[in-house]
């Protein structure tokens, strides 16, 4: 026997099993992924939710399957179509990766999304955790499953208290998890549950234990170091960034700039934008660099990119008598909606023109 296996008895995996699953039945949020269990649309929802929150994903998640709403449809899309839709989700390698792998399903798998796990994670894109989600949710199959969510719940029901990030710790949660889905009968919904507990009760700094349905089966409770659990590495301190945009609009046209193909955001368009190095001091209302004239200050708007805490100061400008670098353009305010436009320059956007796009 594993040493996993000696940790696991059959009482107390079949109480946490039956504990967890009905208090998903009773507790689970109605989400549009949810309402159907088509690899796709499992697919597509779960690469969202990557790094990204639910709420957020919800009206991304709508409006993409209502435009792609098959394997083939995203297959014959154009990728600056696909990144459109994704504007303001971030991350966009997934959407560029979402994009190849569709047609590699269609080539590859007659347009249906693997059920065999090394098939699945030969796909761009798709991880250990989206295979594992699409095969336990979709087909129903007992494979496993590790997101943050999943290991904070075990690293707390099994107190492991090694460092997640090192090899024994993250084996040991991984053959926990292999451990209680393998037999379950219900791998989707067992997964889930997982997932929607930590979301919603088992929290990262407060756990609402009174509301677990499994509180007197939890190690790490027991031990009262529930919320000290699991032990991560120390986050990356937080940059704080400065920006300035200018926003140049001439005749129904607005000035964009687009990235180029490699690096962050690669292909996005954006407004152009400026960087104030730390501690220089904002240019307005002089001349600025790329032949932009600062007309005004339209305001000021937050965002954030990983640990990038960028504070931006919105201008209207106009173009000086140098004309346009090669790499800028002027789009029409009615095709600004179908551009992948970065996240921020959609907010700024927004801010300058008084209406959302
Ligand atoms: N987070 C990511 N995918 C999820 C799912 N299917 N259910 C609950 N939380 C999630």
């Amino acid at each position: 026997m594993t040493e996993v296996q000696e940790r696991v008895s059959d009482e107390r995996r079949a109480a946490l099993r039956a504990g967890l699953l009905s208090w998903y039945a009773r507790h689970k949020r109605d989400l549009p992924w949810r309402r159907s269990e088509d690899p796709y649309s499992v697919w597509i929802s779960e690469s969202m939710l990557q790094q990204t929150r639910v709420e957020t994903v919800i009206p991304y998640f709508m409006r993409f399957m209502k435009r792609f709403p098959t394997v083939a449809a995203l297959a014959d899309a154009e990728v600056d179509d696909v990144l459109a839709l994704w504007s303001g989700l971030g991350y966009y390698s997934r959407a560029r990766r979402l994009h190849a792998a569709a047609a590699l399903i269609v080539e590859r798998h007659g347009g249906e999304f693997p059920r065999r796990r090394q098939e699945a994670e030969a796909l761009p894109g798709v991880g250990a955790y989206t295979a594992g989600a699409v095969l336990s949710i979709a087909y129903g199959l007992e494979e496993p499953l590790m997101d943050g969510n999943v290991q904070r719940v075990l690293a707390r029901w099994f107190r492991v208290e090694g460092l997640v990030t090192r090899a024994a710790a993250r084996r040991e949660l991984e053959e926990l998890a292999a451990n209680l889905v393998d037999g379950v009968g219900d791998p989707a919904s067992w997964n889930q549950a997982l997932m929607e507990l930590g979301a919603t009760v088992c929290s990262p700094r407060e756990p609402r234990c009174g509301g677990c349905p499994v509180e007197a089966l939890c190690e790490g409770r027991a031990a009262g170091v529930e919320r000290a659990l699991p032990v991560l590495p120390a986050r990356p301190a937080p940059v704080d960034v400065e920006l300035e945009l200018f926003l140049v609009e001439e005749a129904g046209r607005v000035l964009l700039r687009r990235r180029g193909a490699e690096g962050r955001m690669a292909g996005l368009w954006e407004l152009p934008t400026r960087e104030l190095a730390s501690g220089e001091a904002r240019l307005f209302p002089a001349e600025v660099e790329l032949s932009l004239l600062a007309r005004g200050e339209l305001g000021e708007l937050r965002h954030t990119i990983t640990r990038h805490k960028i504070t931006a100061r919105v201008y209207r400008a106009a173009l000086g008598e140098d004309g346009l670098p090669p790499e800028w353009a002027w789009v029409g305010v009615e095709e600004l909606k179908g551009l992948g436009l970065t996240g921020m320059t959609k907010k700024a956007l927004t801010l300058g023109r008084g209406r959302s796009l």
